[in-house]
């Protein structure tokens, strides 16, 4: 069974990488590896395939930054080319980047099946880009893999047999769980205190921002601030940067403001070992991720999400996050309902186990292997 395997940008490396161990230990898998440049900066790309052991891509499209138009149509006429130079029998693609509509997109027109990996996730709010990637993605895939009920719900909803899809839990956490004891010794927050930042473990705050509707928006990015203004004379803020956020804070006249907040530190974008040790002992994460909501939950952090909606509502329902938006009341509201310890124990989805790869291999190989006539 070949398998052509697609990354582009951070999220995904996360959750290729116990997909291509599995494969590693499996001899009758061919498995590809194709990055297509969407993120670059080291500290964006390479430094995670380092930190998780991801195999070197076997093919770099290094298609780069552009409007939504350019990058997709340039990762589409590169990508053609990879698949039909090799000819694999599935396309496997995850999450809900450019880089994943892209890819998928050119597998099916060429008759490649099209495998992915985080079905069914929706935010239902179709002005966000990954909401369209994602929607337009399940649409054409015959195998869905999803990481909770409400990805199954969804696609049923919308149509999709229900034999292609599987609820097998979370690949993204399947790297969490095998990285955290690593995590741990990390010297990120000895490093951190010694710089005056913060006391040490439990007395941070961490925030991570990169949604357009946050980062673009001057207004909405000011009511952020609003808020962290205030959330940063009680406790310090680490706030490693996005370069799309970087960019605009220059861009929107707001950097300013920020080096004017004493307490909140900005910092490069962070590997992930150091990432998860910070998220894994602060007070509270502050985010607009999509991973992030859902590695707090497995961490039991509380989590306050900057956003109207999450495409992953298990973890508001059963897990450590609360959807607040932008409006600084609520964000403070938040804030001191979860400073006050006044939030529920968290508990984990189901099946988020660290096994799912295993999983997704196995059904794989059941379907795709079998349906072009090979022995598994
Ligand atoms: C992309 C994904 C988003 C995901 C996020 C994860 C889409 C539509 N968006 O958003 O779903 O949550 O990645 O981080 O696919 N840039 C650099 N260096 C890099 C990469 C980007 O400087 O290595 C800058 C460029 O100025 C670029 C901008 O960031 O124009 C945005 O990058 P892009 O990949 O288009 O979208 P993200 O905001 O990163
Ligand atoms: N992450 C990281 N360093 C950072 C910020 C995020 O390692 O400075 C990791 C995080 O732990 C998670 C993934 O990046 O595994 C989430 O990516 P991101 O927030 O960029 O994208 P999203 O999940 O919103 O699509």
């Amino acid at each position: 069974m070949k398998i052509v395997n697609v990354v582009g940008a951070r999220p995904n490396f996360m959750k290729i990488a116990p997909l291509m161990e599995e494969y590693a230990n499996d001899p009758s898998v061919e498995a590809l590896l194709v990055h297509t440049g969407q993120h670059y900066d080291e500290k964006m790309s390479d430094l995670f395939f380092r930190q998780l052991g991801i195999p070197e891509p076997d093919i770099n499209l290094e298609i780069g930054s552009g409007s939504h138009a350019v990058q997709t149509a340039e990762i589409m006429k590169a990508f053609e080319t990879v698949v039909l130079d090799h000819r694999p029998d599935a396309v496997l693609v995850v999450g809900d980047v450019n880089s994943t509509i892209a890819c998928g997109l050119v597998a099916v027109k060429l008759g490649v099946k099209l495998i992915h990996v985080e079905a069914g996730l929706r935010s239902g709010d179709r002005s966000m880009p990954e909401e369209i990637n994602r929607v337009l993605t399940d649409s054409i895939s015959d195998l869905l893999f999803c990481t909770e009920q409400s990805g199954v719900d969804n696609l049923a909803r919308e149509g999709i047999a229900p034999e292609k899809v599987h609820m097998v839990g979370h690949v993204m956490i399947d790297t969490l769980l095998k990285n955290l004891e690593r995590a741990k010794s990390s010297t990120i927050v000895d490093q951190l205190k010694q710089k005056g930042w913060i006391d040490g473990e439990g007395c941070f705050a961490m925030l991570t921002l990169h949604r357009p509707s946050n980062v673009d928006d001057p207004s909405a990015f000011g009511h952020i601030l609003d808020a962290l203004e205030q959330i940063q004379q009680d406790l310090p803020i680490l706030f490693p940067i996005h370069p799309r956020t970087r960019k605009n804070l220059v861009a929107l006249g707001l950097q300013e403001r920020v080096d004017a907040l004493e307490n909140i530190h900005l910092m490069e974008p962070i590997g992930y070992l150091d990432f998860l040790k910070l998220n894994s002992c602060a007070k509270v994460v502050l985010t607009d991720s999509g991973g992030v909501q859902e590695e707090t939950t497995v961490l039991k952090i509380p989590c306050i999400t900057l956003r109207e909606n999450t495409e992953r509502p298990v973890t508001a329902e059963i897990g450590s996050n609360q959807i607040v938006g932008t409006d600084p009341k609520r964000i403070l509201a938040a804030y001191e309902k979860t400073k006050n310890g006044h939030w529920r124990e968290p508990q984990i989805p189901p099946l988020w186990d660290g096994k799912a790869a295993e999983r997704i291999v196995r059904i794989m190989k059941e379907t795709i292997a079998c349906e072009s006539g090979q022995a598994v």
